[in-house]
């Protein structure tokens, strides 16, 4: 079969693993060609792919980002967009797609299917926000790097008896706080499912102060806010959007700065910003990631070859499993905020 590869939106860590295990999946097992597709659904839109042959990504297991480049583009964009990608698919001779993407890729994945492309999703993004996976490679690694830097916030912050609070990744859902503001010993974790109330979280650091512990470090979700109120037409204007993509997402960004600015003023503690950005995204894949990467490109190369398209591989307690598209696209997948009601008595009362 001639197997066409496309990587879309944000990168994250083990995207290049899952290219390698679909190559050298389909190469051996079944004598496949693997053609790689630059820059997501762009390269579809503009005919522009390379071949992948076992030889050429056999080293990128451990290799961050991907080397088929990725993008936002959208071909539901324009009325002619999904009838050009399907045309460019059929005339460069794809028998089958692997889409390893996001919410966004895999949902345009599955909108082609009527369309006459036969598509296999790969669920990925550092977010853990797509539904139909208990886990999307590069979550792992992202918690992983946001740790490390929040231990190293809590040693500074500890020295100059700041607050310092730190802004990671997470649009509509707050995985990447809770799991690292929990490994990082957090005094806040505040989350996009949760609005908050700037008095509270001020109140909640003031006693800790007068406890006598003289640092904090808060961990807030990008797209955490408010609750409604003054406090969340504040932030709002101060996080106002630059820009927005062709899937109608804001870029966001912000947050933490405004919340440190507030508790500094309502508390009287000298407070910091740190936003952690792409850095969560950048990097070698951890293990996990590795081997979860890797299970999903064999997967997807044995679900290409069983007929199964409009499908999601997708891990479920452990197995890897293939879910229907629909299940898995236009609904993130909310972060169960019992994981912070676990640990919210001993340590963030
Ligand atoms: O891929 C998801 C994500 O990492 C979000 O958490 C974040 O809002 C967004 O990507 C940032 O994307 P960009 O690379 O366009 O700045």
């Amino acid at each position: 079969m001639r197997i066409g590869v496309l990587t879309g939106g944000g990168d994250c860590p083990g995207l290049n693993a899952v290219i390698r295990a679909v190559v050298i999946a389909g190469a051996r097992l079944h004598g496949d060609e693997t053609v790689g597709y630059l820059d997501g659904w762009r390269g579809v839109m503009e005919r522009r792919s390379v071949p992948l042959r076992p030889s050429r990504v056999q080293d990128l297991l451990t290799r961050g980002g991907t080397v088929l480049g990725s993008s936002r583009t959208n071909p539901f964009a324009t009325v002619d967009g999904p009838r050009v990608a399907v045309d460019h698919l059929s005339e460069d001779g794809i028998d089958a797609l692997v889409a390893i993407g996001g919410d966004d890729t895999l949902g345009v994945a599955q909108r082609l299917g009527p369309l006459g492309v036969r598509a296999v999703g790969v669920p990925k993004t550092i977010d853990n926000d797509l539904s139909g996976t208990e886990v999307t490679f590069g979550f792992h690694t992202a918690v992983e790097t946001a740790t490390e830097a929040i231990d190293r916030l809590q040693t500074t912050a500890e020295s100059h008896h700041r607050v310092i609070v730190c802004e990671v990744m997470g649009r509509h859902v707050g995985w990447i706080a809770a799991w690292s503001g929990i490994a990082g010993g957090a005094d806040e974790i505040l989350v996009p499912e949760v609005p908050f109330e700037v008095a509270e979280v001020c109140g909640r650091l003031t006693r800790r102060h007068e406890r006598g512990r003289y640092s904090s470090v808060v961990v807030i979700s990008e797209g955490a806010l408010p609750a409604p109120g003054p406090d969340l037409d504040a932030a709002k204007a101060a996080t106002a959007s630059r820009s927005v993509d062709q899937f109608g997402h804001v870029q966001l960004g912000g947050i933490g700065a405004w919340l440190a600015a507030e508790i500094e003023r309502r508390t009287g503690y000298e407070s910091r910003h740190t936003t952690l950005g792409h850095i969560q995204r950048g990097g070698s894949p951890t293990a996990y990631d590795r081997v979860l990467a890797t299970r999903f490109g064999v997967e997807a190369v044995a679900a290409v070859h069983d007929g199964t398209f409009g499908k999601m591989v997708a891990l479920q307690a452990g197995r890897i499993v293939r879910v229907p598209l629909e299940e898995a696209v236009g609904r993130p997948k909310p972060f169960d905020v019992r994981l912070l009601a676990e640990v919210a008595a001993p340590f963030f009362a």
